[in-house]
């Protein structure tokens, strides 16, 4: 007996950074994001022999990474009141060139094989609260096109759901990768050191309204307001960060370079946004008519940069 998921990775347009409960995973803010056809986790969970175990692309893991899911694994057992070992295998279809986080289709796909594997009959509800136990952002990989993480008050009204499955907008997400080292700072860490910045509070207090204006763009189909949203809420994260005490910040040189070009290529008439996660690689936003176009300029402007084009994604589905 066993049970696969797979889960693709999302994009936020308006950012989840910051935590009311750590443990829980409650947020301070509700979030809005896109899920991406071309990055998923494929998770497979069967009974181990002995000892619960982890292996990520083939390889048996250690260390952090192994003990966070042994740890997510304790946390969603202790919950059905159930015991055993599990076997654990994961393939990441999200190239690291890609700069993507996949820790939010990664835990959303564990979440489901877990739910498969126990024959636990949950809603995509409660699906997305199990997931965003192992990662906040995972709770929004259960759904497909526009999904919004609602923050809620405690672990009963923490979760996602889905706006619209499959969205008629003609958006296009272009990961860029600009530098292919693993993050110093994980997400985890980066959004509790944010909370010291002066300009802590005026983020959370924005994030009502600018879901709101998020929202509308969405259902007006209006792609210019839609990434000009993106990109003003991406620059508010990365200015906590540098105006933290002390400050830090993900940007690389050519995490900058790249904001530049987005900004000439918009006076040029190729319309782009760009949104930022915890690393200093750049997704851009923007019509299939630009792609081309965009493609070209950073391939002139950086030297072998990858970039993978990706539109909207569906939500969990089960392998079997
Ligand atoms: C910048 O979901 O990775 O991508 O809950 O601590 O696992 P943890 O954080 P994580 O944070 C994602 C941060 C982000 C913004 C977002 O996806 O909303």
């Amino acid at each position: 007996m066993k049970a696969t998921a797979r889960a693709h990775t999302n994009i936020a347009l308006i950012k989840y950074w910051g935590k009311a409960d750590a443990k829980l995973r409650l947020p301070l803010m509700s979030s809005l994001s896109m899920t991406l056809d071309a990055f998923y986790s494929d998770t497979t969970i069967e009974r181990a022999e002995e000892n619960s175990e982890f292996y990520l692309n083939g390889q048996k893991q250690s260390g952090q990474a192994a003990q966070r899911v042994f740890n997510y694994l304790t946390l969603l057992q202790e919950k059905f009141d159930l015991h055993d070992p599990l076997s654990v295998h994961s393939i990441n279809h999200v190239p690291t060139a890609a700069g993507l986080a996949s820790s939010s289709s990664a835990f959303a796909a564990l979440a489901a094989a877990f739910c498969k594997f126990y024959q636990l009959e949950v809603t995509p509800k409660e699906l997305s609260r199990l997931a965003r136990l192992g990662s906040g952002s995972a709770s929004r990989s259960v759904f497909g096109g526009f999904a919004i993480w609602q923050k809620g008050t405690d672990d009963e009204s923490s979760y996602a759901y889905a706006i619209d499955e499959t969205p008629k907008m003609d958006l296009h997400l272009l990961a860029v990768e600009l530098n292919q080292q693993p993050k110093k700072l994980s997400s985890t860490q980066g959004m509790k050191d944010a909370q010291s910045s002066p300009f802590f509070t005026p983020w959370i207090k924005r994030n009502d309204a600018e879901l709101k204006e998020m929202v509308k763009a969405i259902e007006a189909n209006n792609f210019t307001s839609l990434g000009e949203l993106a990109e003003l809420n991406a620059n508010e994260m990365h200015a906590i960060n540098l105006t933290a005490q002390p400050g830090f910040t993900y940007f690389e040189p050519n995490t900058i370079k790249a904001i530049k070009l987005v900004h000439e290529l918009r006076k040029q008439g190729i319309e782009c946004y760009y949104t930022i996660d915890a690393g200093p690689n750049v997704k851009i936003l923007t019509p299939l008519k630009n792609v081309k176009d965009i493609e070209k300029n950073f391939e002139s402007q950086f030297n072998n940069v990858k970039i993978v084009n990706a539109s909207f994604g569906p939500g969990i589905s089960y392998l079997d």
